[in-house]
């Protein structure tokens, strides 16, 4: 076990997902964790991270400085490195400029932390205190031109420090960096699997729930599949999975979810279909901003779950799907800005009438919510199929949704997804789809005029839906993708595919 102190820093999360990369478990807790609780738990080391504080400041994040002296490798990322100097007889002041963004540093390759890694490479730097004395224990192990101790270590004590993130990507040997730190440091065994992630989390459910119900919004993603099963396993039947059908979904989708968790599938739980197309498509006339579509979705789905829930009678809990890109994106990751308010994360109305929110995947990433469908049983093609979004198709059709262009869109993405599993892409890329756009314009089919809207494809990269490059589709691919929409699906005269990476793109297109 691993311990991650977390001072409240945009990047924790991913700093815990570095460790977990080198197959060791490990764990978030805030910095207002007991000392003797950390002991009882006897991690192998810990990391504590970054945070917006100033450690001279009165009232800023602190630690008891026992910790350090536990015989527990610590290591100190930005914040979590100036406030071990802070406690430990080094200084910490405001430089005279933030230093911010790529930055290149030499480093001291005899340092455990450094081992193997080039004498000089780039780091993302994000601070504007610094170091700018160490303690007597102490030495530097890594400077750049503006900040003299951009790592140290202490020459008798397993202690390490680093100013800059290591965490992040762009930190080009941060990876190697971490692992040196958890592997050769700290010793761990690199053996922990999803498996654990897995039983963890079904014990931690059962303990929670107890005897109480619980319901799942069910959208048939990964996530809320992945997220069903799991309590599915926790507590059988006081589970029931809502499955609303909202009419915003792929193609035959709605048969397919029933399939898998209805009364004919393989999952001990209660399953209900809602069928509340038309009740979505009238609430969605006339509207065409993103937000407010994103909006009108959400909310209708927490009404009609309301409703479903009344039948059912009291109800304690609501299980949600929600995985980590989602928290950070909707702002609710540190300090990150709302780009995009997913549905499925916080907000939801207050006359709801559920006592408390389970969202078992919430620390996950993508492929970690993967690992850990596969490592439940559920079937390759469920565990592997594109994640879909809360809102479906209403995010997918730019401008108002209509039945017809959701038909349109359905339709065409049918194509789509067909012809990438022929040529035997569909696992290789992370995701794809049409869209409709809300163009039309002029074209002939036949010797006649058309003047039909285009639809745009649209396929992503990505390792963590937090950035993403277009995928190389083969044109050949793309040219049987363009006729068979135009001569298969009545309205569509135009087919076009979008280059954009994220950023500056998203991957959907509202
Ligand atoms: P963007 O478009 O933000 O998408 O680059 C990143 C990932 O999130 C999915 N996505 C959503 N998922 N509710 C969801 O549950 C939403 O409102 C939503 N918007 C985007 C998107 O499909 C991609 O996988």
């Amino acid at each position: 076990l691993m311990i991650v102190i977390d001072f409240g820093g945009q990047y924790n999360q991913l700093v815990a997902r570095r460790v977990r990369e080198c197959q060791v478990y490990c764990e978030i807790y805030s910095y207002k964790i007991d000392i003797e609780k950390i002991k009882a738990m006897n991690p192998k080391g810990i990391i504590l991270t970054g945070g917006p504080d100033s450690c001279y400041e009165e009232g800023a994040a602190t630690y008891s400085k026992e910790l350090f002296k536990l015989g527990i490798p610590v290591l100190g990322l930005c914040y979590g490195a100036q406030l071990m100097q802070h406690l430990l007889g080094g200084k910490v002041e405001r430089a005279d400029f933030r230093e911010y963004g790529k930055t290149q540093v030499e480093f001291d390759t005899n340092s455990a932390l450094f081992e193997g890694c080039k004498p000089s490479s780039t780091v993302w730097m994000s601070h504007f205190d610094y170091i700018s004395q160490l303690g007597e224990e102490f030495v530097s192990v890594a400077h750049s031109d503006n900040c003299p101790v951009a790592a140290f270590e202490s020459k008798e004590n397993p202690l390490y420090g680093i100013q800059f993130h290591p965490e992040v990507l762009h930190t080009e040997e941060g990876t190697k960096m971490i692992r040196n730190f958890v592997m050769n440091v700290c010793k761990c065994q690199g053996d922990w699997i999803m498996s654990n992630f897995v039983e963890a989390q079904i014990k931690a459910i059962r303990e929670k729930v107890g005897n109480g119900k619980v319901l799942c919004a069910l959208s048939g993603g990964v996530d809320s599949s992945v997220a069903a099963v799991l309590l599915s396993k926790a507590v059988g039947k006081q589970l029931t999975c809502v499955f609303v059908d909202h009419g915003l979904l792929r193609k035959n989708e709605g048969d397919e979810v029933e399939a898998v968790f209805g009364e004919q599938g393989a999952y001990d739980l209660n399953f209900i279909r809602v069928n509340a197309q038309e009740r979505y498509y009238s609430k969605l006339k006339g509207v065409t901003e993103p937000e407010q579509k994103r909006k009108i979705i959400g909310e209708e789905f927490i009404r009609v779950f309301e409703e479903e829930a009344k039948k059912i009678g009291a109800v304690d809990f609501l299980v949600q799907g929600t995985i980590y890109p989602d928290v950070v994106e909707s702002g609710l990751g540190g300090e990150s800005a709302v780009i995009k308010s997913h549905h499925n994360v916080g907000g939801l109305p207050d006359h709801v009438d559920f006592k408390e929110i389970i969202e078992p995947l919430r620390d996950l990433f993508k492929d970690e919510v993967r690992k850990v469908g596969l490592q439940l049983g559920i079937p390759e093609y469920l565990v592997f199929r594109q994640p879909f979004p809360g809102p479906g198709l209403g995010i997918r059709i730019i401008g108002e949704v209509t039945a017809d262009k959701v038909k349109i869109v359905q339709d065409a993405d049918a194509i789509y997804r067909e012809e990438i599993a022929k040529a035997g892409l569909d696992r290789s890329i992370g995701q794809y789809f049409a869209a409709l756009t809300n163009m039309q314009s002029v074209g002939v089919m036949g010797d006649e005029r058309t003047y039909d809207y285009a639809v745009a494809l649209r396929a992503v990269n990505t390792i963590d839906f937090m950035t993403a490059e277009a995928a190389n589709i083969p044109f050949e691919v793309l040219n049987t993708v363009m006729s068979r929409i135009i001569n298969e699906v009545r309205g569509v005269n135009r087919v076009m595919y979008d280059i954009t990476s994220k950023p500056p793109g998203t991957i959907e297109f509202e």
